[in-house]
């Protein structure tokens, strides 16, 4: 049976610090209530220089490296992201023709902040089925050009930057105990678009448009939505929250992430924590993460890592990794 293994990591965060402080000099906001109600205490936001395809480059390169793998072996470059560099063509064909890869395919994939895991799920299909053999999967992000910068409701939420996985195809036994994803649990219910959206696009307003949120709303789903597929993630394969090593949500809020693996049973010293200091950083939070806690040597090669997210749309998923 084919799994599809993870090679390698990296990632890439704009220079720029933002701190809460730096946001309430802006904004009706400060300190005390954004670390309160988010957890978050700084946030990266891209210079001019930096845009969705710069950030998804680095920290792809960076995986490859991290893989020892060359951009000549890759045949799928996936890319996650709400904020492409232009409408079409796909920012990932940038990514690809920076990289000097020539052959297989290369697509962006929308699903907001579940993007990564909605990616690296779709990724594992086209491995699995024989269409690719070795894929790039990114996801990168510029939600700081998204942002209405006089709500206070949503500009001290979000951030910029990007995160990427090598990932290949491999023979695994089929038991469980096989390196790669183990399975994947996909999600959307479109009944729940205006809760999260932009207000702006290429075939309504001809503009990009800015980011809208009924942050109590999305609050009251998110962590009843993020544990329900994770508890299908759980049964699909026959693990429960003692077998994981380690838990890597996506990094929208503390609070959401607290309650997921109190409701799951999952221990805090599992949980993979970022939003402190990268902000919701949407299709990237996840590879973001990931890199962090690879590169500080907590999840190690075999390790069992539950990843889950969920995003406008509402879109929402889970996948059980071995590493
Ligand atoms: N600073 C200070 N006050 C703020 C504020 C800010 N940045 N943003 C909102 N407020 C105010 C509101 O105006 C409101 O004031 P009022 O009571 O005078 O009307 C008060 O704080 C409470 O607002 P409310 O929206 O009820 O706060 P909350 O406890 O729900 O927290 C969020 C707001 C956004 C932090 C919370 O709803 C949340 O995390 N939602 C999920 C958002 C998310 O993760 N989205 C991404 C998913 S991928």
């Amino acid at each position: 049976m084919t799994r599809s293994v993870v090679l390698g990591c990296g990632s890439y965060l704009p220079q720029n610090v933002v701190t809460n402080d730096d946001l309430a000099r802006r904004v009706d906001t400060s300190d005390d209530w954004i670390q309160q109600r988010t957890g978050i205490r700084e946030r990266r936001i891209a210079g001019s220089h930096e845009t969705t395809s710069t950030m998804g480059l680095e920290a792809a390169r960076r995986a490859l490296d991290a893989a020892g793998v060359k951009p000549a072996d890759i045949d799928l470059v996936l890319l996650a992201t709400s904020t492409p560099d232009n409408t079409f063509p796909a920012t990932a064909v940038t990514i690809q023709a920076e990289l000097g890869i020539e052959q297989g395919m290369a697509f962006d994939l929308q699903a907001v902040c579940s993007g990564f895991v909605f990616a690296l799920a779709n990724a594992d299909s086209l491995l699995r089925t024989g269409q690719a053999t070795r894929a790039l999967v990114i996801g990168s992000e510029t939600f700081s050009r998204i942002i209405d910068w006089d709500d206070r409701t949503t500009c001290v939420l979000f951030a910029d930057g990007a995160g990427a996985v090598v990932v290949e195809a491999q023979q695994g036994t089929g038991a469980m105990t096989d390196r790669g994803i183990l399975a994947s649990k996909l999600r959307a219910d479109g009944r729940h678009r205006t809760k999260l959206y932009v207000d702006g696009g290429p075939s309504t307003t001809g503009t990009v448009g800015h980011l809208r949120m009924e942050g109590r709303e999305v609050f009251k789903h998110a962590v009843s939505m993020v544990t329900d597929v994770i508890e299908d993630v759980f049964a699909a394969t026959g693990y429960g929250a003692q077998d994981i090593d380690w838990f890597v949500p996506h990094q929208a809020n503390r609070r959401i992430i607290d309650a997921s693996a109190k409701k799951l049973g999952i221990a805090e010293e599992k949980v993979v924590i970022t939003v402190d200091r990268h902000g919701n950083t949407s299709a990237a939070s996840i590879p973001l993460a990931l890199d962090v806690a690879v590169r500080d040597g907590r999840i190690k090669k075999g390790d069992l890592v539950l990843l889950e997210a969920m995003g406008g749309g509402f879109t929402w998923g889970a996948s059980l990794v071995r590493w």
